[in-house]
């Protein structure tokens, strides 16, 4: 049974790996060139500094896949919302992973007031990851056209949205 926790340094090096597979090989990231190591692990501490969650979904003592949270945009008023990221090992998709990775990030970013999360997703064929973010309630937000060119295609970016506890029908904690 695979299990959810928040990422330790310890598991910065998998991470690492777990993404350059992506950066490299797919067109989810825009990100052309893997990051290294200690870039990965101050993007962490970036996170974790905000009080936001990195976490990893490990089983068997094996990290299969990592999810964050990190600010939508810097600016003041953008503070109840945020963007996620999930990678799943490119070996170990489509066995519940990414969902229950996702299920947690969710109900923890509830728990700290959060309002709404939005998914930015690079390729509008990227079935697997549109298909994941509906079944968790994320609805198609917009789409921009052609906006990267990666592996010799253009390619859009897909924002779907979903909001957090109340949303926006009451006040929110963080103004
Ligand atoms: C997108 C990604 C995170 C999905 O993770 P995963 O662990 O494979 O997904 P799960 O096995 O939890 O699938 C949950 C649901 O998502 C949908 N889904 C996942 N992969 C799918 C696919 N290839 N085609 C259609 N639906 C798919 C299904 O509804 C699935 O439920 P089901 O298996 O009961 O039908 C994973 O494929 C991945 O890491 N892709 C590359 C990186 C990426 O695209 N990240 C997202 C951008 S931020």
């Amino acid at each position: 049974m695979p299990i959810i926790h928040r990422a330790e340094i310890s598991d910065m090096p998998v991470v690492t790996a777990i993404y350059a597979h992506h950066v490299l090989h797919g067109t989810a990231t825009f990100e052309t060139e893997p990051p290294t190591l200690e870039e990965m692990s101050r993007r962490r501490e970036e996170v974790t500094a905000l009080g936001f969650p990195y976490l990893v979904a490990e089983e068997s003592g094996e990290v299969l896949g990592y999810a964050y949270v990190r600010p939508f945009h810097a600016r003041a008023a953008y503070c109840n919302t945020v963007e996620s990221a999930i990678y799943i090992r490119h070996d170990s998709i489509r066995r519940g992973l990414g969902k229950l990775l996702m299920q947690e990030l969710i109900q923890i970013c509830q728990g700290l007031g959060l309002r709404q999360m939005i998914a930015v997703i690079g390729g509008s064929d990227n079935v697997a990851s549109i298909r994941l973010h509906e079944s968790l309630g994320f609805r198609v937000a917009g789409q921009l056209k052609s906006v990267g060119y990666k592996h010799h295609q253009w390619l859009d970016t897909v924002y779907l949205q979903l909001p957090l506890g109340p949303g926006d029908t009451t006040i929110p904690i963080r103004i």
